[in-house]
């Protein structure tokens, strides 16, 4: 298949890119399916509305039948077509952060396709904080299914040059509006229980939800490798890059300490680091990338899956990666690293 590419202008998409949107959304309306950007990571866009389109996500992409799809929407009254009941704390949370990086698991009304919610009576609703997303969906009309544009468990494309590198002859086209900014996928929460509670940490945080609503819960899956998660797509081994990562917990010594030891093994070491710690650890390591820096977490949530895709254009053969505080964005960047790392953690003693 030849996948079409249009470059769209983020300043104004409307206006500046009517025909390359209307070509893109022309596609979506004969069941192919499209890559976009968001404002989190680039999505893998079809009518979220009929199974044939749906089911080409799944292909595409190689992703498992039984991990439901978020569908992305313009308008919070395309809600009402979608969904049974709209609790208060959802509208509360829609109000604070929609558009933006959250999603709201909600009850379904059943008229998505069932390959969008793989057979659960809920569904997944979000509004992306993108204007290249939002007018590609206002031109086609449609509510679309969207998961990150990446192969299953390659690290989510935080540009069109990732989704191109995982996806070129497998989809219809690439909408390119440049890199996304936050750098890591939405916040997915259940908005079916009595206290709301977070399947998937993201863009936004736990104490920015709180904030809203009060008191908000963790699924524990999240926190014990025991448990079986609510969120089906958490179970999945994810954004890993070709060389295995390790977590390093300690200090600069340890780390230091780490490298020395695997290239001793004849390892070429590759190293996921934060600016302030590139400057003190001086020449070690075979590749060193810094992602941002420890001074605002959010610049290496944007970073992040760029640097671990990067490594896979190295001969590295080890990445050890630092860690960070499990709170705020450190929640979601976490999250991301213990699974490129299978939970691989060398501690200091
Ligand atoms: O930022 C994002 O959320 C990006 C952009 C493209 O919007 N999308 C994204 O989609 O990350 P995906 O498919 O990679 O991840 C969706 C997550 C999965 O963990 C999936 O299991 C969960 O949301 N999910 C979807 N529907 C669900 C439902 N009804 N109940 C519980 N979890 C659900
Ligand atoms: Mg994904």
């Amino acid at each position: 298949m030849l996948t079409k590419k249009w470059s769209v202008d983020n300043a104004d998409p409307m206006k500046m890119n009517y025909p390359q949107l209307k070509e893109a959304a022309a596609l979506l309306q004969q069941e192919e399916v499209v890559a976009f950007p968001t404002e989190t990571v680039y999505g893998l866009g079809a009518n979220a509305l009929s199974d044939q389109a749906v089911q080409k996500i799944f292909e595409a992409k190689g992703r498992p039948g039984d991990n439901p799809l978020i569908v992305h929407i313009t308008k919070k009254e395309q809600l009402t077509g979608l969904v049974d009941n709209l609790p208060q704390v959802a509208e509360k949370l829609m109000d604070a952060f929609w558009p933006g990086p959250l999603t709201l698991v909600l009850k379904s009304k059943g008229s998505v396709s069932r390959y969008v919610t793989a057979g659960l009576d809920t569904v997944a609703v979000r509004m992306p904080d993108h204007p290249v997303a939002l007018a590609l969906m206002e031109v086609a009309g449609l509510p679309l299914a969207a998961p990150s544009a990446n192969l299953s468990g390659k690290p989510s494309p935080t540009s069109a040059a990732h989704v191109d590198e995982d996806l070129n002859g497998k989809i219809a086209g690439i909408v390119d509006g440049g890199s996304t900014g936050v750098g890591l996928e939405s916040t997915v929460v259940d908005c079916t229980t009595e206290i709301p509670v977070i399947l998937r940490p993201g863009g936004v945080t736990k104490e920015q939800l709180e904030a809203v609503v009060g008191e908000v819960g963790v699924d524990p899956a999240l926190t014990s490798q025991d448990q079986a998660p609510k969120s089906p797509g958490m179970k999945y081994t994810h954004y890993a890059p070709v060389a295995p990562v390790f977590l390093v917990e300690g200090g600069l010594d340890f780390l230091k300490s780490t490298v020395h030891k695997a290239q001793n093994d004849g390892k070429k070491v590759g190293l996921l680091v934060t600016e302030e710690t590139k400057s003190q650890m001086g020449e070690a390591g075979d590749v060193m990338l810094a992602c941002g820096t420890r001074s605002d977490l959010s610049t290496i949530a944007t970073n992040l899956y760029d640097a671990l895709r990067a490594f896979n254009a190295t001969d590295v053969d080890i990445i050890f990666s630092e860690t960070f505080p499990k709170s705020g964005m450190g929640a979601a960047i976490m999250n991301r690293l213990e699974k490129a790392a299978g939970h691989k953690v060398i501690k200091e003693r």
